[in-house]
């Protein structure tokens, strides 16, 4: 049900490890690769427990031809960052032409980027463009540790006081709602981070009073409350019940399985694939940014590429009926 792919076969050509635990990995694609904007990403098939699955990954700048993805090891991965750890020069696989639904306007007249942890891959490319055009843009990189900053070196290079780095184990916290203050009415922000990240970025945008028009942000992983782990879910309408793994999201097991879905970011961001919860006999852990805090707090919809249930038995609609699947 998603439109616009082109797949493509890609063989890695080179395996770096820009900082603690984030592995970057070039491929070289078949066939010419149109241009894309920073900002844009890739869906890559990969091996999660001997099953073929799709993760999706934003690219990074490269040499023409390639697609470079740099991705963080998760301790609580479905499978894609560990596939990825495993790749080697000479390995193959198939990848997408990129598409772009983080994209810059190239309309403010001035731009604040905000990077969280790994969320600096969207980021990097924002800056390098923004940074080229001579474009006014302030760059904000906040991580837990300074080893874990891929890119910060060559950024800081290229931004000099245009860019300003917080550090948790350094004692200095990003502040967002000082951030969007400082920033020009007219002015845009960009935010790729973890979802509390993301969260407290639209809330602070929201209170400042701003055109939410004027935020753009960007989830990475699908970081949740909660471990993920394996349930049951039983589609209302069409009398299907599919199981679940921890690792693998609710919407590959149901498109596995044959069941319609509609979707598209596979991120939490679009909504497309959005389902009415009609029982959940655990906790839903909601993981998108698609949805407001009150309507998750209600839990009458979830988006079935990333969130999930605390295990049990979950009971959906699609909207989908018998006659329409078949
Ligand atoms: S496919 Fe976009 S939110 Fe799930």
């Amino acid at each position: 049900m998603r439109s616009r792919e082109e797949w493509r076969k890609a063989r890695v050509i080179a395996v770096e490890t820009p900082a603690e635990d984030v592995r970057a990995v070039t491929f070289a694609v078949e066939g010419p690769l149109p241009p894309f904007d920073p900002g844009s990403h890739t869906n890559i098939r990969v091996v999660i427990a001997g099953s073929p699955a799709i993760r999706t990954y934003t690219v990074v700048p490269s040499a023409p031809g390639t697609l470079k993805i740099a991705v963080k090891r998760h301790p609580n991965s479905r499978g894609g960052s560990a596939w990825v750890w495993t790749l080697e020069p000479g390995d193959e696989t198939e990848v997408t032409v990129p598409e772009n639904r983080f994209e810059l306007s190239w309309r403010a007249p001035h731009y604040l980027l905000v990077a969280g942890g790994i969320g600096i891959t969207p980021i990097y490319g924002m800056a390098k463009a923004l940074a080229a055009r001579g474009q006014p843009l302030r760059l904000v990189y906040a991580a837990r540790a300074r080893s874990q900053m891929a890119f910060a070196d060559e950024l800081e290079d290229l931004l000099g006081d245009r860019m300003e780095c917080f550090v948790d184990e350094e004692g200095c916290t990003l502040d967002l709602t000082a951030e969007f203050a400082r920033l020009p009415q007219d002015g845009e922000a960009y935010v790729c981070g973890p979802l509390g990240m993301l969260h407290a970025a639209r809330a602070a945008w929201q209170k400042s009073g701003r055109s939410m028009s004027r935020l753009r942000f960007e989830v990475f992983g699908d970081s949740g409350r909660f471990a993920e782990r394996p349930f049951r879910v039983e589609v209302a309408g069409l009398g299907r019940t599919v199981e679940v793994r921890a690792d693998q999201s609710m919407l590959d097991a149901l498109t596995e399985a044959g069941v319609p879905m509609i979707y598209d970011c596979r991120r939490g961001e679009c909504g497309l694939c959005a389902v009415d919860v009609v029982a959940a006999e655990n906790e839903i852990d909601h993981r998108d940014v698609f949805f407001s805090e009150a309507e998750r707090r209600e839990n009458d919809r979830m988006c079935a590429c990333v969130s999930r249930t605390l295990g049990g038995h979950l009971v959906i609609d699609t909207g989908y009926r018998r006659e329409d699947a078949a």
